[in-house]
């Protein structure tokens, strides 16, 4: 089994960007301490133009080897023609209508979502699967998530887009481990109580 891990960035309210999910105000917490532990546990979960502008597209992957996105996050990407934001990784992404897929290391997945998520999970493998986001694909996943990595800057939004877009319900979650960094940034780890 592999695990299911959303890793996401949010404000210390809860919310992972503005009401339409521009997350702009939390870019300039990437700084270089923020940014040499992304590269020394997390590289993979920078975009691939991202880590290539940064000089650091050889960087090996370290937890995750599939990424699971929503057509809404990775539009981010299509709107600087970027067909494939994580090619180090293989790609799933989720949109009822994106039909062909624009990129051959992507894979649509139209239907049944959470039933293709768990055929990913029951894969052999030492790597996991990083749940990129958004907030409606998050919701409708939050049932398979097995560990969050909660990345919080500290601003308050006072509204925005929520981590789930999903109805109230309580999940229980067990704090892991905590990093703290210099600008105020706190990195939480979680398992899901099953
Ligand atoms: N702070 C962070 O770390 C972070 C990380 C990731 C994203 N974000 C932000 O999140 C925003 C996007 O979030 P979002 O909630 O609007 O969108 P999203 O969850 O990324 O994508 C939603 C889309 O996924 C597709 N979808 C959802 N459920 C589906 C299902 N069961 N089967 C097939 N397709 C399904 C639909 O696409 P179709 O309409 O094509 O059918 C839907 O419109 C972006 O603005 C981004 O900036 C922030």
């Amino acid at each position: 089994m592999r695990k299911l891990t959303y890793f996401i960035a949010c404000s210390i309210d809860g919310f992972i960007g503005d009401p339409e999910g521009d997350a702009a105000s939390m870019y300039p917490f990437v700084d270089e301490e923020f940014f040499e532990f992304l590269k020394s546990e997390y590289p993979e979960t920078m975009p691939t133009h991202g880590r290539r502008a940064a000089g650091v597209d050889d960087l090996a992957n370290q937890k995750y080897d599939t990424i699971v996105q929503g057509r809404g996050s990775y539009d981010l990407a299509l709107r600087l023609d970027v067909t494939s934001p994580y090619a180090h990784l293989r790609e799933y992404v989720a949109s009822r209508t994106l039909g062909e897929s624009p990129d051959p290391n992507v894979e649509i997945i139209a239907d049944d979502l959470v039933g293709r998520v768990r055929e990913l999970k029951a894969e052999d493998g030492d790597f996991g699967i990083y749940l990129c986001g958004g907030s409606q694909v998050a919701g409708e996943l939050l049932d398979e998530i097995d560990e969050l990595v909660v990345k919080t800057y500290p601003i308050v939004l006072g509204s925005g887009m929520p981590m789930f877009g999903s109805g109230f319900a309580v999940t229980e979650f067990t704090l892991g481990e905590v990093r703290t960094f210099g600008n105020g940034a706190v990195v939480r780890t979680y398992s899901r109580k099953r």
